[in-house]
């Protein structure tokens, strides 16, 4: 006789709980996360076309859809944070519920595992990182004396903001050892997220394998030319 069959579970819950399920909500989640990560870089590189490029493109951002659209993108990229964070969190005690006895796991389970941690450890900076920026730039809780001015238009002076702390040396290794952090993360989890989906097969193979590791070194190198410029002196106010 059969054992009475579990009733399926919906939604999120749902989802989360089968290995498949977790990697797919991680993998679309950090889609979106990269995908973010990738066009905020790119907009925010105006810093070198100087005050009037970056506070009109951040004046305009803010009154789009009358104010609303970046507070919906702002819950959307939540959502997907929330989503991210408990799907490694589920993939992660699914791994060790599958590995009982460590010391006899083989080398390939060791790899995996240290691929594992690694991927931890960078997405827990990341998230740190994240926090701090956020109170820094969007809430201005840190350096508001920095945050609170405002230029010739009367728009929020997010470039003389960005500029003037960046001259800040502590501030520019922060972000400097944050976006290193991001750029391992991304190394490895861009090439993980298209095989997931399904797309590392065939032809693609060695074109997917390269793409963690550029997406990563693009946006290594385009955040940090903004902080590295600023204290190097060739951006200033
Ligand atoms: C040199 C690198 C970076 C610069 C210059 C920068 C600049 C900024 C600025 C100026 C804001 C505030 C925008 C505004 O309120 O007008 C902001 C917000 C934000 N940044 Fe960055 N950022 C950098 C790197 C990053 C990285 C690496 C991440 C992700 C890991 C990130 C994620 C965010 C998020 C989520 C927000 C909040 C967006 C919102 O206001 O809703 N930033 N950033």
């Amino acid at each position: 006789m059969s054992a009475p069959s579990q009733p399926a579970q919906r939604g999120i819950s749902g989802l989360m709980n089968s290995t498949i399920g977790a990697k797919i909500a991680m993998a679309l989640t950090g889609f979106v996360l990269v995908g973010f990560v990738v066009q905020h870089m790119v907009f925010n590189l105006q810093l070198f076309a100087g005050p009037e490029a970056l506070n009109a493109y951040a004046y305009n951002l803010k009154g789009l859809l009358g104010g609303n659209f970046v507070w919906m993108g702002r819950a959307f990229l939540l959502a997907c944070i929330v989503l991210h964070i408990m799907a490694a969190m589920r993939l992660s005690a699914r791994n060790r519920a599958a590995r009982p006895n460590r010391y006899a796991a083989g080398l390939k389970t060791q790899t995996t595992s240290y691929a594992a941690k690694f991927m931890l450890g960078t997405g827990i900076v990341t998230l740190l990182f994240l926090v701090y920026h956020i109170l820094h730039f969007t809430g201005g809780v840190i350096e508001p004396d920095n945050f609170h001015i405002l230029d010739s238009e009367g728009r929020h002076d997010v470039w003389r903001m960005v500029v003037t702390s960046f001259k800040n040396p502590v501030v520019v290794v922060t972000y400097v050892v944050a976006n290193i952090a991001l750029a391992f993360h991304l190394s490895h989890s861009v090439t993980s997220m298209f095989a997931t989906l399904g797309l590392q097969s065939g032809s693609y193979r060695p074109l997917i394998a390269k793409i963690g590791p550029a997406v990563a070194t693009i946006v290594l190198l385009g955040n940090i030319a903004m902080a590295v410029s600023v204290i190097a002196g060739l951006i200033h106010i």
